[in-house]
């Protein structure tokens, strides 16, 4: 088995980190996937430094090796706050007015791919597979190239790919994608994201793109695949029923007096709708008096990304919906919306989706979620509860049997909510049934074995720089 060098912005080993849990799908699967895979993973250590040394901290968590450098405060702001989450992040997510172009973030983003070139390119061996991962880095393989590797190197975007007529309002977004044809291997979350990128290299590019995903440029080939992402299906199905996990159950269970509960949980994003689910339970709660006072919403939302001006909007946003709900509705023994800004450890979030009736995952554009899977995978098969999901969510199209929802209508979510909870027995456990098969089939595990195997697989790319 070839040793896999892993590289991503973010690297967070989840049960090193304590309560605060780690708060994102890619840092959640990536530890799941390297526990069994002998290997590094690089990245940013999330620290500061003041001034770039490329010093490697190597440590080794919960069975795996992790290798850190920090970055300048210039760094972080251009490439991590900057072009990472002011310009790629929502164009990405569809959202092009809240996309900002500065010539500082293009140069701080290829600063820091070039430092992760030069840092992470002394770890790798000869026979070494390099898998790099999401947005952050989309340059890296070519960086790498230049600087003589050969390895087989493979890039997996946990995002969207964003429709042609979008993606072309970035400036330079032809170099950007000509710098992603480095790589051996280009895996998307789903097909559409998958189309998407190749209806851009077709049409804006002239490139020829075969059927089974080859794509030809300057002599190279390069394979471009979907390979949805799952979840670790035991984590959840058997976490659900430690002793931790049923007292965080049962301490929510008896907070809410007999009430239904429904669950959100999500990083503080405007891509995950959170705004228009509240308006939606608002909606819901207007509609159906009889029903309103027995329901609660749970919504737990760690804040993410706070220096960057449009969380800050949606965090205050949201805040004055859930009170302006909460004033509109609310009685002296209850409160609609429990709003929660803080992580919780995996055990307990998963006793939450267990005493949960019904789970909103309603993202405006989601490259996959693994929070409606891991719902799913929590809950008690006897007296499941139903997801309702956002037909924009990649996972929309794995998990057909879920409550599926246009998260911009809030008609039709409180619709949802309202048949959700009239939901017969019978039809929520063959839901629940189908929706379990789906994510049990299609696990983490399975995820990075189809992506490693058709890396290694893949024939090698021609040397840039030839061998003697
Ligand atoms: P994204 O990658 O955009 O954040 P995902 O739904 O794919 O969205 O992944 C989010 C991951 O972060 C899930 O594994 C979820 O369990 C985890 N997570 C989200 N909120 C919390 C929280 N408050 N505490 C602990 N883990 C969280
Ligand atoms: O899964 C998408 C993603 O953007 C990851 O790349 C990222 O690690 C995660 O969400 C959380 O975001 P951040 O690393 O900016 O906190």
């Amino acid at each position: 088995m070839s040793r896999l060098i892993v590289v991503s912005n973010r690297v967070s080993v989840p049960k090193a980190m304590g309560a605060a849990g780690a708060q994102g799908g890619l840092a959640v699967a990536l530890s799941a996937a390297l526990r069994e895979h002998r290997g590094i993973w690089f990245g940013w250590s999330g620290k500061e430094t003041e001034t770039f040394t490329g010093h490697l901290d190597m440590q080794r968590n919960c069975d795996v090796t992790t290798a850190t450098i920090d970055l300048e405060p210039q760094d972080i702001d251009e490439y991590y706050n900057g072009y990472a989450n002011r310009t790629l992040w929502p164009l990405f997510h569809y959202r092009i007015d809240l996309t900002e172009y500065d010539r500082s973030f293009d140069e701080g983003y290829e600063r820091v791919n070039a430092r992760f070139a030069d840092s992470v390119a002394p770890l790798i061996e000869p026979e070494d597979l390099v898998w790099v991962h999401d947005y952050h880095l989309l340059p890296l393989g070519s960086m790498l190239r230049e600087k003589g590797v050969t390895n087989r190197i493979g890039m997996f975007l946990h995002i969207p790919w964003p429709p042609t007529r979008l993606f072309v309002s970035l400036p330079n977004h032809e170099q950007l994608v000509a710098s992603m044809l480095h790589y051996d291997l280009i895996g998307f979350q789903t097909e559409e994201w998958l189309d998407s990128f190749t209806h851009y290299v077709k049409k804006e590019m002239g490139l020829p793109v075969a059927d089974d995903g080859t794509i030809e440029y300057q002599g190279r080939q390069i394979l471009a695949r979907a390979f949805p992402i799952g979840i670790d299906y035991e984590e959840f199905t058997e976490g659900a029923r430690s002793a931790e996990a049923r007292e965080a159950h049962d301490r929510l269970k008896s907070s809410v007096r007999g009430r239904k509960m429904l669950i959100g949980v999500d990083r503080l994003d405007y891509s995950k709708g959170l705004g228009e689910r509240f308006d939606s339970f608002g909606r819901f709660l207007t509609d159906n008096p009889d029903m309103a006072k027995d329901v609660v919403l749970l919504q737990i939302a760690p804040p993410s990304r706070e220096n960057v001006a449009s969380y800050q909007q949606i965090r205050h946003d949201l805040e004055r919906k859930a009170g302006h709900i909460n004033g509109a509705h609310a009685d002296v023994a209850w409160v609609p919306i429990r709003y929660v800004n803080r992580g919780y450890r995996r055990t307990e979030l998963a006793g939450f989706y267990r005493a949960a009736d019904i789970a909103l995952v309603t993202p405006l554009r989601d490259g996959m979620n693994l929070v409606a899977k891991e719902y799913v995978a929590a809950q008690d098969p006897e007296d499941p509860g139903v997801l309702i999901l956002s037909q924009f969510a990649g996972a929309a199209l794995q998990l057909t049997d879920a409550v599926l929802v246009n998260p911009h209508s809030t008609e039709e979510v409180s619709d949802a909510i309202e048949r959700s909870l009239r939901m017969p027995l019978e039809e929520r456990r063959r839901r629940h049934q189908a929706l379990l098969n789906s994510i049990r089939e299609e696990d983490v595990v399975d995820w990075r074995e189809a992506f490693v195997a058709t890396l290694q697989g893949k024939r090698t790319t021609e040397p840039s720089h030839a061998e003697p």
